[in-house]
């Protein structure tokens, strides 16, 4: 099994679209058994962009021990496994055992790409020790390569094997940092260059990666390019193809996007968000009951002011379940 990790030193610059869609192309492309697994536990979107929107159980139960990993699995209409994430329960976090154990429950597939938190907060040093390659995802602007070449040089330090970088949301605009330019300051060449194109933000709202949405659109090539270098085959997508993109042809293919399935979308968003609060609520409150019994055995708080607290607290505690 080939383990990627797509990382980046800043947040929001295309890692979740990247493992999407290359996903998707190793997985309907080039044939291969290919499993995404979303590692992000601060901003856990990749199901959206598969359209998987109320994932249970999710890595978190996994990583837990509550679920097996082939549970949380879902496969996507393009062959793509996937294997969504969630914001984790308290004290729930990927260590370097448990996330041997994942591995170890994922090794019937060829290609495994994880969607990595961004920067080298702790959670991505196991991700980035347990993996064949990095994928680094920048942007064409000056914050954006700074923050790369950080996490370039922090997986140098961990002795990562090979270490691509991909230039997402190129543009030719003035201010736009040459492909160039990007090579220089990271001293590495860029392997790949995916042009910024509404496709992506459409592909999102479909559920379905440009590669599937939009097979001939240039960001679509730009990843199937990738995946083939991967697997070691030759890529030449046929002339027609692109000829139609360009005439737009697939503007009237397209399947129009339904106002009332964003609804079906956004619903299970809002119950999560909802989940979450509660729970965090619900933390809270149990926690200072737990601090009221102690300063209470302490004698530090009066028993009737204790009961009073306590009843309250509970009531409150009662009107979350
Ligand atoms: N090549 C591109 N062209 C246009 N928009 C893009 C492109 N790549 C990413 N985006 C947009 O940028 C936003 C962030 O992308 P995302 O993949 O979620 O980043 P990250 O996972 O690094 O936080 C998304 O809303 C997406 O639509
Ligand atoms: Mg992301």
């Amino acid at each position: 099994m080939r383990v990627i990790s797509v990382v980046s030193g800043k947040g929001g610059v295309g890692k979740t679209t990247t493992v999407a869609n290359l996903g998707c192309a190793l997985a309907a492309f080039e044939g291969k058994r290919t499993i995404a697994v979303d590692a992000n536990f601060t901003t856990p979107n990749l199901g959206y962009h598969l359209g998987v929107y109320s994932p249970h159980p999710t890595l978190p139960d996994v990583l837990a021990g509550k679920a097996p990993a082939g549970s949380a699995v879902h496969v996507h209409p393009g062959g793509l496994h996937v294997l969504p994430g969630s914001l984790p329960a308290p004290g729930v976090r990927l260590t370097p055992e448990n996330l041997e154990g994942l591995l170890d429950q994922l090794q019937g597939y060829e290609y495994l790409l994880f969607d990595c938190p961004p920067g080298i907060e702790a959670g991505v040093e196991p991700l980035l020790r347990a993996s064949d390659e990095i994928l680094t995802v920048t942007n064409p602007d000056l914050p954006a390569v700074a923050d790369a070449i950080v996490t370039l040089k922090c997986a140098e330090r961990l002795g990562v094997p090979t270490r691509r970088i991909e230039l997402n949301r190129a543009r030719r605009e003035r201010y736009a940092l040459p492909r160039g330019e990007v090579e220089r300051l990271c001293e590495a060449p860029v392997a790949l260059v995916v042009p910024e194109s509404r496709e992506v933000p459409r592909s999102i709202a479909l559920g379905r990666p440009a590669v599937l949405s939009s097979p001939h659109s240039p960001p679509a090539l730009a990843f199937r390019r990738l995946a083939a270098e991967f697997t070691g085959s030759p890529f030449h997508p046929p002339l027609a193809g692109r000829l139609a993109w360009l005439l737009g042809v697939r503007r009237l293919r397209g399947a129009p996007l339904d106002p009332a399935g964003w609804q079906q979308k956004v619903e299970p968003l809002r119950r999560r968000v909802a989940e979450t609060t509660r729970a965090a609520r619900r933390d809270e409150l149990e926690r200072l009951l737990a601090a009221l019994d102690t300063q209470f055995e302490k004698g530090f708080l009066p028993e009737k002011t204790y009961r009073e607290l306590r009843r309250v607290n509970e009531r409150k505690l009662r009107d979350l379940a």
